[in-house]
């Protein structure tokens, strides 16, 4: 790469100027890779390639566009899909067609639900379910587990206690905005916590209007826990949602919870759907969803036809090729490699999460540096990567190998430094950051 230019992150410093935050996705700040020294922005993006305003092109061995791209960048398949409907209007004072064809493949896939409302991102997706589950219990106060977006029902979590949301993907989320009346209407407790979710239940169990968790994040759902919650929610009839918007279309073409066993009311898919083109969906039973006619939820762009259009096309070319089973290939060959790797040059690197979803780390002091040196050596060897992989039909095998023998060479190289507890001193800059503080 050319190191000299660094024409990405001078228009970054730019746009800290004139775009709070200089992104508007807190997982793409230029700080959470590799800060100063980013790429930051590119001109194109294919496959896995992306190519940066310098012209230099990377192989994404990262989080391709976090999980949105099951598919690959610009999948020819989707692309021309897409561009059809560009064409002929994509807007229109009437409806788009396909919003009803993949209603009914939505349906065909998630045989327990019977009806489905869109939208274009996760996080208002959420929204609307948390609004119809809460429309459907008459109750308010909504107990999770993981992270679902921005929305104040989800912050108001840090109202009642600063560190409510640690440990819930991103600590340290910050409530300012968010109506202080919404204190103690969203609770989090732990995944696979039965005792943490009975202790809940025992404290607030008539004030609960909604259950929501993902189905799967590194680990899968205990049976205790699982059979935990679905006797208390049927028991009490509070509806549990289900938020696929990570996991959904990795482990089987559909909703993860088919596959670890969970059974909702309300399912609600965003970027794994579409391959990158705005898309949401709420799935769910007709008692739950047809409070949406009850309460006022509506917006203009979610006529948009495009989103359906990629949706329809990503979903069935999934199905076509088996995409979940080529993620699971490849991301365990990536795991077995990591471990592999780090062990050959005396490091000692644990791999975890979901095959699709994998990430690592590796012991040693100082592990945001570490973190940070992987990405600064990857980068100089045409990677963008961090401790997160992604996958996607794009990582063929082939490619795999090329990237294992470059995180070779890189453990190789940073290992003096980690057994020696000097990482600070390989990097060209500063360390990344962990959350959600120091960023502007
Ligand atoms: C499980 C989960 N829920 C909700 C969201 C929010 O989705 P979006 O970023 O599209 O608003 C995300 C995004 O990472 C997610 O992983």
């Amino acid at each position: 790469m050319n190191d000299e230019k660094r024409t990405g992150q001078e228009l970054y410093n730019r746009a800290k100027e004139l775009i709070p935050g200089g992104t508007q996705l807190l997982s793409k700040r230029p700080e959470m890779f590799l800060p100063d020294r980013w790429p930051s922005y590119y001109t194109r993006a294919n496959g896995c390639e992306v190519t940066d305003l310098d012209g230099n092109t990377y192989k994404d061995f990262s989080i391709m566009g976090v999980g949105a791209c099951i598919l690959g960048y610009a999948d020819p398949d989707v692309t021309e899909a897409v561009v059809r409907v560009v064409q002929d209007g994509n807007m229109s004072t009437l409806n788009a067609p396909e919003e009803v064809e993949l209603a009914e493949l939505l349906l065909e896939l998630h045989p327990w639900a019977e009806k489905v409302r869109y939208a274009r991102s996760g996080g208002e997706a959420m929204a609307i379910a948390v609004r119809l589950a809460r429309a459907a219990s008459g109750k308010d106060l909504v107990l999770f587990s993981g992270y679902h977006g921005w929305s104040d029902w989800y912050l108001a979590a840090n109202i009642s206690d600063d560190a409510a949301l640690d440990g819930h993907l991103l600590s340290g989320l910050e409530p300012a905005g968010v109506p202080r009346a919404l204190k103690e209407t969203a609770i989090p407790f732990p995944f696979n916590d039965d005792e943490a979710f009975r202790a809940l239940m025992d404290r607030y169990g008539d004030r609960v209007g909604a259950v929501v968790l993902e189905p799967i994040r590194n680990d899968p759902p205990k049976d205790s826990f699982r059979a935990l919650i679905h006797e208390t929610v049927r028991r009490r009839g509070i509806p549990l949602v289900v938020d696929e918007i990570t996991a959904g279309f990795r482990l089987n073409v559909g909703g993860a919870h088919l596959v670890v066993g969970w059974q909702p009311d309300i399912a609600v898919f965003a970027k794994g759907m579409s391959n990158g083109h705005p898309m949401a969906a709420v799935i769910g039973t007709s008692a739950t969803m047809d409070l949406a006619q009850s309460s006022f939820i509506s917006s203009t762009y979610w006529t948009d036809r495009t989103g359906p259009t990629a949706a329809l096309t990503t979903i069935r070319k999934m199905r076509e090729i088996d995409a979940p089973h080529h993620l699971e290939q490849i991301g365990r060959m990536v795991q077995e490699g990591w471990v592999a790797a780090g062990a050959e040059h005396g490091l000692s690197v644990h791999a975890g999460g979901m095959y699709p979803l994998s990430h690592f780390d590796v012991d040693g002091e100082s592990p945001l540096a570490i973190r940070t040196a992987f990405t600064q050596a990857m980068l100089d060897r045409g990677y963008l990567a961090n401790r997160s992989l992604y996958v996607s039909l794009a990582h063929t095998e082939e490619l795999v190998r090329e990237y294992l023998g470059a995180c070779d060479a890189v453990f190789a190289e940073l290992a003096p430094y980690i057994n020696e507890g000097r990482i600070g001193a390989y990097l060209k800059g500063k360390p990344i950051h962990s959350g959600f503080q120091r960023l502007n």
